[in-house]
């Protein structure tokens, strides 16, 4: 668990509570203590542990999110529409470094997404060396032909545009229309391009989980800190 040491004035804007320039104001109206002992002074410096804002300690100085993402948010900083990022407190929205998703799903996506302010941890997971299983919840707009689950086992379909072929993944029939996908790799739009391949269209797509990681548990736009991977 990081403990870093640094000012009362760095910590509370990093953590979103304040700007650094509306920190001296912060403390004249918040009970700031450091080892119990209130703090008036913006350049003091303390372990993070140390420090109160009116009795609570402060937010861990790294998150990790899991959200069921509901479908009309965008997963972006800076596109048009509601921010995924807006589902969150408002001090969580402020942190510097940025919570950002790990990976993205489309607007219209639900389900299972990461969010975190680690960015080596972003980058890990979402790098193409990681193999974090994916499961998805497609509904097709037409029935199933026969042999799609043997098409996407097979690790030589190839979408279009991309030089190399799909790593076989796992398809379970739920209904005619509705199926189950298991993929280890994220490639832009993969579940949708899939089924493109293959003469269909995914008209509603859900991720059921992300590594580990269910949402099963969660109602739309719900979400829960969790541990460290
Ligand atoms: N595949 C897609 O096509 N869209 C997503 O949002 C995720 C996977």
């Amino acid at each position: 668990m990081q403990n870093s040491y640094k000012r009362v004035d760095a910590h509370l804007s990093s953590l979103g509570y304040c700007t650094r320039s509306e920190a001296k104001k912060f403390l004249s109206k918040n009970m700031v203590c450091i080892d119990g002992v209130r703090v008036f002074d913006v350049r003091e410096k303390a372990y993070h542990n140390d420090i109160t804002v009116d009795g609570e300690r402060l937010d861990d100085e790294s998150l990790l999110i899991l959200m069921n993402k509901p479908s009309g948010v965008v997963c972006s900083h800076s596109d048009a529409g509601v921010l995924i990022y807006s589902l969150l407190p408002q001090r969580w929205q402020n942190r510097n470094p940025k919570v950002s998703t790990i990976g993205r799903l489309d607007a219209d996506t639900t389900g299972a997404i990461l969010l975190s302010d680690d960015g080596e941890l972003n980058h890990k997971l979402t790098s193409p060396k990681s193999d974090l299983p994916k499961v998805y919840e497609a509904t097709l707009a037409q029935s199933l032909r026969g042999d799609e689950a043997e098409i996407f086992a097979s690790g030589e379909l190839m979408l279009h545009g991309e030089k190399k072929p799909l790593q076989s993944a796992k398809m379970e029939v739920i209904t005619p229309t509705l199926v189950r996908l298991d993929i280890c790799e994220g490639r832009y739009h993969q579940v949708k391009r899939m089924f493109g391949a293959v003469g269909n269209r995914v008209i509603a797509l859900h991720r059921v989980s992300f590594g580990e990681f269910s949402v099963e548990d969660l109602q739309p736009s719900e979400f829960r800190v969790i541990g460290r991977l």
